[in-house]
């Protein structure tokens, strides 16, 4: 009789209550690690692609219960970076072997489409050969349509919760679930390679909800996904929440490995904060992305939306030879070139055929 695992990774899908049990517990989880790496090695080999990260703002108009840079937290020191800043970023990466550089940031209005786009333009212009990656919250089909123009190629929305009861006690009433979700199937319509996600353990978050979300992505079929722990922040309504578990991170890193084979999944700054190594175990169990901070070193710790964020050398780029040598080690390679997902390449022969 076939396993649950050998079921899941044939079928890429397995019922509801089959699901909860595999989430549930960790009995399973010497055949899912090992068979999640298989799958891994099958789609991908050893590569690990890897992303040059710009937290360029953090401001934020948003109130997020469980984020640190949110607007009513008054003790973040706000800080944004000049476009003159970012291209330095992006030249220091590009040296580095960085071809994908991620523009991550609260939604911070003084980043207008003009401004925005000015950016996005010159980032090409100066690096031709790279792919830009846009990580800015909700924005108009108008706005995603102009920054695609300017020369976008991607973009990260986590869904964060695709229930929307759950949804409502994790953010105010302002956000909504249902225009976070049109938002990805905009970016999808407008041909960015889409990545969503979730926090794992979030408050009040249940297994039923785990479960919504991984049917959410199957609805949506995202080209990447992020999942990483919720890790509480001291000047948040979720100080004192319990974060998620290491375990039930990669648990669900494996699972996604097996419903998603294809997909690009990183092994996440959250996930390395949470415990010593977790990025490298989470590379070994289904991920295959790592995104080191390509930020000026001064403003790292600033952008702070959980506790103890990790900003060590190794997290810095400078510390990329560093970073190779632990993915080695932990049997897999950094490779330098620009990482599309599968998915996308062979949905991009079809169309071009
Ligand atoms: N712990 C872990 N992840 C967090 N994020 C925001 N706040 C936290 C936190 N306290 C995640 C959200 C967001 C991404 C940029 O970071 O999922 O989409």
């Amino acid at each position: 009789m076939e396993t649950i695992i050998e079921k899941l990774a044939h079928t890429h899908d397995l019922a509801d209550s089959e699901l909860k049990t595999l989430i549930e517990t960790d009995k399973f989880d010497k055949e899912l690690f090992s068979t999640a790496d298989a799958v891994r090695r099958q789609a991908y080999g050893t590569d690990v692609y890897i992303r040059g990260l710009i937290e360029f703002t953090n401001f934020c108009k948003r109130n997020c219960y469980y984020c640190g840079i949110r607007r009513d937290n008054c003790n973040a020191q706000r800080y944004r970076l000049t476009k003159d800043e970012i291209l330095e970023c992006c030249d220091t990466g590009y040296s580095l072997g960085f071809r994908t550089f991620v523009l991550q940031g609260g939604e911070d209005e003084y980043f207008t489409d003009e401004v925005m786009c000015d950016i996005v333009s010159a980032i090409k212009t100066n690096h031709p050969d790279c792919v830009i990656t846009l990580s800015i919250g909700e924005r108009s089909y108008e706005t995603y349509q102009k920054l695609r123009i300017a020369g976008a190629d991607r973009y990260l929305l986590r869904h964060e919760t695709a229930t929307e009861e759950h949804y409502e006690k994790l953010h105010p009433k302002s956000s909504k679930l249902i225009i976070r979700k049109k938002c990805l199937y905009d970016l999808k319509q407008l041909g960015y390679q889409v990545g969503s996600g979730f926090m794992i353990g979030s408050p009040y978050q249940t297994t039923e909800n785990i479960i919504s979300d991984l049917r959410f992505l199957q609805e949506l079929k995202p080209h990447m996904i992020g999942i990483g722990p919720f890790i509480s922040h001291g000047d948040t309504p979720f100080a004192n929440e319990p974060s998620g578990t290491f375990e039930m991170t990669v648990r669900m890193i494996s699972i996604l490995r097996l419903m998603f084979p294809e997909s690009l999944i990183p092994a996440t700054t959250a996930l390395g904060t949470i415990k010593k190594g977790g990025r490298e175990f989470g590379l070994s169990v289904g991920a295959n992305v790592v995104m080191p901070n390509l930020s000026p070193k001064s403003v790292r710790k600033k952008y702070s939306i959980y506790k103890d964020k990790i900003c060590t050398d190794e997290e810095a780029a400078e510390g990329v030879a560093k970073l190779r040598k632990s993915v080695e080690k932990a049997g897999y390679n950094v490779v330098t070139h620009i990482g599309h997902a599968k998915s996308y390449i062979s949905n991009k022969g079809e169309s071009d055929a």
